[in-house]
């Protein structure tokens, strides 16, 4: 009797937050994710659940420049960084960034975990995506890849034996004996979202917060949904994003909007606030943050679209408080920041 009661486990993830971006990428995720994850006790592991190589996360850890493209950064505080079953890998280029992390004296490998169960990008996949990729793709193999698994074609990280030292089961390692408070850091956009996204232009994976619970945490433990923004928006690839008005490259040269993994300049427009709001319903954000508030406070001029037209704002105020008074109601209680600058301890 005695012994079947100790082989009895506890579930123990007590919570899990999810970092969701609510435009077309580069909204800042990383850095929040970055900042989330400094706080003592809060968090045991930091997830990417979604994407690959085509990410690309600068973050400033006590004042260095690190650009993560597959791993998550909870590593940067020793928390364990895991790479879900939702994210595609190419094994070079994640040696390659292990390298370049450590280059900068982190230690990573103690911290990064892999999910068996995560897909492989092969050399196959880039070459395919470099041959043709008519809707402006980062060319880093993702759809190719994410093809290859739905086709059942793929190879998992599991079998992959240069990454044995880094495979786990999501499972056992979040339904052991252990209290477990997770994470999860999205890659890409809601407006990228395979299903969501303004298809075509879209990636292959799920940015939304379905997307982190397909990882092994169902929808009881999430305790906040974090949404991201930028107070203007960006976009890169094939389709006519940028409007006409010669203010949108002084924003791209003030806010540096050129891409950290392809270094393509993204094309910019003002906030869209029907976009924030259907992703601010899909994604059941508590909190949102608005970043880089900064940058179109530096140009002086404050413009949104809603409900289709574009709206002139007289000052920084006005513009966040518009935001506020239409993204805030009875039924819908969400913390709102605004961010003036880069998040960086
Ligand atoms: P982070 O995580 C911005 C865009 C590509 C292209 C489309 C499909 O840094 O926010 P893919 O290579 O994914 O098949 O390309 O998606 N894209 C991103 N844009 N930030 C990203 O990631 C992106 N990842 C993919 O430019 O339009
Ligand atoms: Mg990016």
């Amino acid at each position: 009797m005695n012994s079947t009661k100790n082989t009895i486990k506890k579930n123990m993830i007590k919570y899990a937050d999810v970092i969701v971006d609510l435009q077309a990428g580069d909204t800042g995720k990383g850095k929040v994710a970055h900042f989330l994850s400094s706080k003592e006790e809060e968090y045991t592991h930091v997830v990417r659940y979604n994407g690959g190589g085509n990410a690309g996360h600068t973050i400033y850890h006590k004042g260095q420049k690190i650009v993560t493209h597959f791993i998550p950064i909870g590593f940067a505080y020793g928390l364990k960084s895991v790479i879900g079953l939702g994210c595609v890998i190419n094994v070079d280029d994640l040696f390659k960034e292990i390298e370049d992390i450590e280059s900068k004296g982190l230690d990573v490998r103690k911290f990064l975990k892999i999910d068996k169960r995560a897909h492989i990008i092969t050399s196959e996949h880039v070459l395919e995506e470099n041959i043709e990729s008519k809707i402006g793709t980062t060319k880093k193999g993702n759809g190719p890849a994410y093809r290859d698994k739905y086709s059942r074609k793929g190879v998992r990280a599991g079998d992959e034996p240069k990454l044995q030292e880094f495979i786990i089961d999501i499972h056992k390692e979040f339904y052991g004996d252990k209290e477990i408070k997770i994470l999860f850091e999205g890659a890409q956009g809601f407006e990228l979202d395979i299903d969501w996204g303004d298809y075509p232009y879209v990636t292959s994976s799920h940015c939304t917060v379905g997307g982190a619970i397909l990882n092994g945490v169902p929808p009881k433990y999430i305790r906040n949904t974090v949404g991201i923004a930028k107070a203007y928006s960006t976009y890169v690839g094939n389709k006519n994003f940028e409007g006409d008005d010669p203010v949108f490259q002084n924003i791209r040269e003030l806010g540096n909007e050129y891409g950290a993994t392809t270094g393509r300049a993204r094309q910019v427009n003002w906030l869209n606030l029907d976009v924030i709001k259907t992703a601010i319903d899909i994604n059941g954000v508590n909190h949102l943050i608005i970043n880089k508030l900064d940058v179109i406070e530096e140009i002086g001029v404050f413009k949104l679209y809603y409900r289709d037209k574009l709206r002139k704002f007289a000052n920084c105020d006005d513009f966040c408080f518009f935001i506020i008074s239409e993204l805030q109601n009875e039924t819908n209680k969400i913390k709102i920041e605004f961010s003036k600058s880069p998040l960086t301890v």
